[in-house]
């Protein structure tokens, strides 16, 4: 008998918002429901994508990459994530738990400007060869707690660093996407405790099991 094809579920959402802890959460719920989940990440993945990660997120203080320069890169990260990882765990029947995916491109170089929401999809069209996700949980809290906790953390990439404004805008434009996809995009709460987080996902995942079983 043919293997039933894995779910792909991603994470999305602002700095700091918790989706480490996130996609931990969620592993740990798709095998308690008799499930494998692979987790992953973008940029990275492969060794493509962990290269363009170094290059994309560890630049030189004294070089800058544009939106453009930035979409093609992450997409490029993609492209390889989908063809290698993401494609042939879903066909073998794992489930795929990945932080961030196509929304984060759309999302992030949108807000820096100079490429056009139709590019955007078209970039990211390709780059998922059609994989889309069954499930995108969008972590959100406001941004300044985002950066807050960041900051705490004390791991700030070159995007990270970014001002207020900009990770404000990155808030406001995942929250539009989701209200554009509220079938695929469910909105997550993260700015309370860890508890209340987990049990919000949970819930998303139980619900994307039981449409997926019909
Ligand atoms: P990462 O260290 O993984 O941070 P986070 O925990 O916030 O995900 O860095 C990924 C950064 O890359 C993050 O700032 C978002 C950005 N990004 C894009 O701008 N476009 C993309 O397509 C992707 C996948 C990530």
């Amino acid at each position: 008998m043919e293997k039933k094809r894995g779910l792909l579920i991603t994470f999305e959402g602002i700095e700091g918002c918790g989706k480490s802890t996130a996609i931990h959460e969620a592993q740990h719920y798709l095998s308690e429901r008799g499930r494998n989940a692979l987790l992953t990440r973008e940029p990275g993945g492969t060794w493509l994508g962990e290269s363009l990660r170094a290059i994309i997120l560890d630049t030189p203080k004294d070089q800058d990459i544009d939106a453009i320069e930035e979409a093609f890169l992450f997409c490029a990260s993609r492209a390889a994530h989908t063809r290698k990882i993401i494609g042939p765990a879903l066909a073998a029947g794992y489930d795929v738990v990945s932080d961030r995916y196509l929304d984060s491109t759309f999302v992030y170089q949108g807000v820096q400007g100079g490429l056009e929401d139709a590019d955007l999809d078209l970039l990211n069209r390709i780059a998922t060869r059609g994989i889309k996700p069954n499930l995108t949980i969008l972590l959100d809290l406001p941004a300044e707690m985002g950066l807050a906790r960041k900051r705490g953390d004390g791991e700030m990439n070159r995007i990270d660093r970014k001002n207020l404004a900009f990770h404000k805008m990155v808030r406001e434009r995942f929250l539009e996407l989701a209200a554009v996809e509220p079938d695929r995009i469910r909105i997550v709460d993260s700015s309370g405790a860890r508890d209340a987080t987990a049990a919000g996902i949970r819930n998303c995942l139980a619900i994307l099991l039981e449409k997926s079983a019909n």
